[in-house]
């Protein structure tokens, strides 16, 4: 890549984020790290410095209006141009179809469907007035199928997906492409909590526990977090429009392109 280009990571404070952050950084990206964790953002961008790269970080809650407004704030007083994005933060509650306490649709929605589609809002104008950019959504494979007792992170991941495709065949030939990534289980953070709750539910040990969340992949092996990052990068490197990328714990990609 001859010209530094930035892009904005969210997500970036650990599992999957973090990973993809280091991996644009070594790959020549100016990586502003975002996330709620504004101290582990630091950390993050100060791993990559070390490693010879160039970044930040970032205080950034997806799920907030004014954080977002905020942040964007923030990444404009840099006088960077933004020319990637990857919206990569992201919750999930498990519960049965009816949660009596909490409105967990309207907080999946927010999180991993509103707050992607808002960040795509704010960089698009730019992106397309300088005819480059690279967008990639992480989704799940959730967003491709159903899976019981989560049914609110499959809808807002289903959204993303549907949002991405729609959005591709829109910004054919501008220069901007928007992808998605798909992965089964991933071994995050975000897994280790699985873990724990299955832990706690049917008195497994962790490993079993594990093991049978592993197997729910179609490829037996959960999904390595820097499998992910390499999906990213060559998306973004390659300018894929429209490509859904599905990580199945196998050594290989499942792609849909449009
Ligand atoms: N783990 C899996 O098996 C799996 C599989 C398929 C897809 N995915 C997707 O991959 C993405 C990353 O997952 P992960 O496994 O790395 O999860 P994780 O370990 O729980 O990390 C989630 C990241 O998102 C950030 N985040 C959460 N809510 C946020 C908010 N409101 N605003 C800004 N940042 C927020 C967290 O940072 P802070 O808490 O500091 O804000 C953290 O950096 C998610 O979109 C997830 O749905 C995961």
């Amino acid at each position: 890549m001859a010209q530094i280009r930035s892009v904005l990571v969210t997500g970036a404070s650990r599992g999957i984020g973090e990973a993809i952050a280091k991996a644009l950084g070594r790959a020549g990206w100016f990586v502003f790290a975002a996330a709620r964790s504004k101290e582990r953002c630091d950390e993050v961008a100060r791993e990559i410095v070390k490693a010879g790269g160039r970044a930040e970080g970032l205080a950034l809650d997806v799920g907030d209006v004014t954080s977002l407004t905020h942040a964007l704030d923030r990444l404009k007083d840099r006088e960077l141009a933004l020319d990637g994005l990857v919206n990569n933060a992201g919750i999930a509650i498990s519960a049965p179809l009816v949660h009596p306490s909490e409105d967990l649709v309207e907080k999946h929605l927010r999180v991993n469907f509103h707050g992607p589609r808002r960040l795509i809002e704010a960089f698009l104008p730019e992106m397309k007035r300088q005819k480059f950019g690279r967008i990639v959504n992480v989704a799940s494979s959730a967003g491709l199928r159903g899976y019981k007792y989560v049914s609110a992170y499959c809808a807002s991941k289903h959204a993303l997906v549907g949002y991405s495709r729609a959005a591709a065949d829109e910004l054919a030939e501008s220069g901007v492409s928007i992808a998605c990534v798909c992965p089964h289980y991933v071994d995050s953070p975000m897994t280790d909590a699985s873990v724990k709750r299955l832990v706690e539910k049917t008195k497994r040990n962790e490993s079993d526990a594990r093991a049978l969340l592993a197997a729910q992949n179609p490829g037996g092996c959960l999904v390595t977090v820097e499998a992910v990052a390499d999906a990213v990068v060559d998306l973004m490197g390659e300018g894929r429009n429209g490509w859904i990328v599905e990580l199945d714990g196998s050594a290989s990609r499942v792609i849909e392109k449009r």
